[in-house]
């Protein structure tokens, strides 16, 4: 027998369902939540509780999700069930890591992705104050389909599911998240002795609670919210677990000094960082790996992904910034802008209607509206370099590859395609001509062809 350890923790996870509900080639914990897999938010939830040994159980389509999960969290094993008998076979798949555990036993479930560390953190320190098994329960107004958890006070007596339930026990509100924690030491012993004798001919999970009790052993049921313990089925629930998942993150974010003028309608990603004293103005939509430093402002309607922003600097509104965007302190980015793969300087402006890729962009550059970095000739891609303090002129094409050095001023206007030395004008654009009387002359001609045209019918 192990030694129980209360430090130690093993977390198993179920994840081998077929999630048919959600009418996908892409197995259900597979789907998404705030960019990142259901399952890997359940791994990351169990690792921040101390978990130091997180096994999940996999079946269907074994590899994708063993390739996701692994690719996660490179502690994470794999253990597969070839055959789905019910919960506490999943759990007896990861036998070789109950074996082993010490401590404390946590059992989640991949497609229960909002559950909080502070509830495991409640089951666990249950078990450290004398109880065996604790169950994970919640109140709800619609209990049909969950097991019900049959209690004497403090005391868990039984958990039933709803096709063997009594009338009297399916009237029971209070019901089994799913998510349970043993003592480490006893669980191997009780998973064992469940038996399939029930309507679904299944080995149950929750079996353990009445097998725990026939040995004197200690069950107690721990209540949480409701909303921490959604499962998703269908598509209907995952964008709800969506909903609320973005809820608490905007939630947590405002906590921590980040001004959201309209949270409801701003999109975070799972690993969206925004710094104190950051305002996020409406209809804000963060894909990946964005960083947004103190004080900056992200104007409405803006789509940000693989971006880094500066203290101070103002992007959008109607601004898009792609993987690579690098933007120095106190910048400008302003409306129908797009910028990838550049680094902007400190208090470089880039106000209107520009493309700016692959460029390198100096310290207090000013990039007139309309400027376009030529980065691609249709096989490869090239680097534009513009110096500190230039002025790049409205309506500028930067031919890349191209240098163009610091303060230099290129004409509105103009196609660069050939590098400019510090502090040169550059222009490319043919010599303006004005030919006096001709518009007037240009416009009595065409009004003169239209009513000729009237005339004859053949107008349209
Ligand atoms: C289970 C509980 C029920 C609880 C409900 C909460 C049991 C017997 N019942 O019921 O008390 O109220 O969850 O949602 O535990 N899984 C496997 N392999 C299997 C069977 C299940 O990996 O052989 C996984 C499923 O993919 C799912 C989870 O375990 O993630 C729960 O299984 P499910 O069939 O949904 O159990 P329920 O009948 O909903
Ligand atoms: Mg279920």
């Amino acid at each position: 027998m192990t030694t129980p350890d209360q430090t130690t923790c093993t977390t198993v996870i179920l994840a081998a369902g077929e999630g048919k509900r959600m009418r996908s080639d892409t197995p259900k914990v597979l789907h998404p939540v705030a960019g990142l897999a259901m399952v890997n938010h359940v791994i990351d939830t169990a690792i921040s509780t101390g978990s130091d040994t997180v096994a999940v159980v996999v079946g269907n389509q074994a590899e994708r999700v063993e390739a996701v999960v692994r690719g996660h969290s490179d502690t994470v094993s794999t253990h597969i069930q070839h055959e789905r008998k019910g919960t506490a076979h999943a759990v007896l798949a990861a036998r070789a890591v109950i074996e082993k555990a010490g401590g404390d036993l946590v059992i989640l479930y991949g497609d229960v992705p909002l559950i909080r560390s502070e509830a495991i953190d409640s089951a666990r320190e249950a078990l450290r104050s004398g109880c065996d098994v604790v169950v994970l329960g919640f109140h709800t107004a619609k209990p049909t389909g969950y097991g019900r958890l049959l209690t004497d006070g403090a005391q868990l007596l039984a958990i039933r599911e709803e096709k063997d339930a009594t009338d009297e026990e399916r009237k029971v509100t209070f019901c089994n998240s799913g998510i349970m924690a043993f003592r480490a030491e006893h669980a191997l012993d009780l998973l064992d002795a469940v038996g399939s004798g029930n309507a679904q001919g299944e080995y149950y999970l929750t079996d353990t609670v009445e097998i725990a009790r026939e040995r004197g052993l200690k069950a107690v049921a721990i209540e949480v919210p409701e909303a921490d313990t959604l499962g998703v089925n269908d598509r209907v629930q995952l964008a709800q677990v969506e909903e609320l998942w973005q809820q608490r993150r905007r939630e947590a974010a405002m906590r921590d000094g980040v001004t959201m003028t309209s949270p409801g309608t701003v999109i975070l990603h799972h690993d969206t960082q925004l710094a104190s004293d950051c305002i996020i103005e409406p209809n804000v939509v963060f894909a990946a790996g964005v960083s947004i430093s103190s004080g900056a402002t992200i104007r409405a309607f803006s789509h940000l992904e693989g971006a880094t922003v500066g203290e101070g600097a103002v992007v959008g509104p109607y601004a898009r910034l792609r993987p690579g965007a690098d933007l120095g302190k106190s910048t400008k980015v302003g409306n129908f802008v797009e910028i990838k793969g550049a680094t902007l300087g400190e208090g470089a402006k880039v106000n209107h209607l520009s493309y700016i890729g692959d460029a390198e962009v100096g310290a207090k550059a000013n990039i007139g509206a309309g400027t376009i970095t030529c980065n691609y000739d249709g096989y490869n891609k090239w680097k534009t370099r513009i110096g500190e303090g230039a002025f790049i002129g409205s309506n500028t094409s930067l031919v890349a590859p191209v240098t163009v050095g610091a303060g230099i001023i290129t004409a509105a206007g103009s196609v660069i395609s050939r590098d400019v030395e510090a502090d040169a004008l550059a222009i490319t654009r043919a010599e303006q001509k004005n030919l006096p009387g001709k518009a007037k002359q240009l416009r009595e001609r065409n009004a003169a062809t239209k009513a000729s045209k009237k005339l004859d019918g053949s107008s349209k």
